[in-house]
């Protein structure tokens, strides 16, 4: 209990110091992770579910498509080690593939989450053993040092979470991931793949308005959390292109000259400046085999949808 008071207070004061440290910024800005509170949590639940957001279910479906070739990738008796543990669907069909699973070991930092989603793969696969780790995935982590040796480790990240991070960090995890597994292991990793810019922006910026509801959450946090003044009619949710990072961005527009307040500080926003809250990288496959080998694999297998929009890396 005191461990869980102990991490939220730690989390708030962390939070406290990107904000002011990004608001402070010349070109202001938030890191993403900041976006994943329960209420942004469960705004990109139903991200996933739009018709214009179509990395989730495509990338679903070829999992579901090639889930044997995948699972003979991996081979038998594997360790699968998830890094993030919301993936539920995917993660299911992959462990439903598996020839004789021996272990599954997902790593997430919110430990509540963890104890959920675990639950949930014990009710549906109870022959496996599970072992979470509580751990930030993109910080340095060991795995347990008890884990079996001698079966092949697996690496697996979907969702195409990776094109969250900054290129550096993309690799470090990479190079992470290999020290996990060892030489012999291998990486099973979802890339959304570079695309028409209407459509990316499209899934980034629904009819809906899910999407900049998720955005502006940052804002409210901001205000719930941190005794901020935000007014939220005074800002604009956009996705745009960025096509020297190959990213659809995100950001929170000010419609008018104002200042805020957070935190007994003040900050002041020209119209039309924006706070930049996430980068999407989408990647070419070239880009991808790049990314592989200056991290110390080699793409060994691609998986993809008819339409080329989504793909599923083998790394070995
Ligand atoms: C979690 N991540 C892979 C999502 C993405 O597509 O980059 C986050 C997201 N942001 C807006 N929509 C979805």
């Amino acid at each position: 209990m005191l461990e869980k008071v102990d991490f939220r207070t730690a989390q708030r004061e962390a939070f406290r110091a990107d904000v002011i440290a990004g608001l402070s910024a010349p070109a202001k800005t938030l890191p993403a992770r900041w976006l994943y509170d329960d209420r942004g949590s469960e705004l990109f639940e139903r991200i996933t579910t739009l018709p214009e957001y179509y990395p989730t279910r495509t990338e679903t479906a070829v999992l579901r498509e090639h889930a044997a070739e995948i699972a003979t990738f991996c081979g038998p008796r594997a360790v699968l080690v998830e890094y993030g543990a919301g993936a539920g669907l995917k993660t299911e069909i992959l462990l439903g593939a598996l020839e004789n699973p021996a272990l599954y070991v997902p790593v997430d930092i919110a430990g509540d989450f963890l104890v959920a989603s675990a639950s949930r793969i014990e009710r549906r696969f109870p022959y496996i053993e599970i072992r979470p780790v509580v751990a930030d995935f993109t910080e340095d982590f060991d795995l347990p040092a008890d884990l079996p040796r001698l079966t092949p480790r697996v690496a697996f990240f979907p969702g195409s979470t990776i094109g969250n991070l900054a290129p550096r960090d993309a690799v470090g995890l990479l190079q992470q991931m290999r020290r996990h597994v060892g030489a012999a292991g291998r990486a099973v990793i979802g890339f959304d793949r570079k695309k028409d810019v209407a459509t990316l922006v499209r899934a980034y910026d629904d009819a809906a308005g899910v999407t900049a509801a998720f955005n502006l959450n940052l804002l409210e946090r901001i205000n719930r959390e941190l005794d901020g003044d935000v007014d939220l009619a005074r800002f604009a949710h956009e996705a745009r292109w960025n096509a020297d990072e190959s990213a659809i961005e995100m950001h929170l527009v000010s419609r008018e000259e104002q200042t805020v307040a957070v935190d007994g500080r003040a900050f002041r926003f020209e119209a039309g400046e924006t706070i930049h809250t996430e980068s999407s990288r989408k990647y070419a496959l070239d880009d991808v085999a790049r990314l592989a080998d200056s991290s110390g694999w080699r793409v060994e297998r691609t998986w993809t949808d008819p339409d080329g929009l989504f793909a599923v890396v083998g790394l070995a």
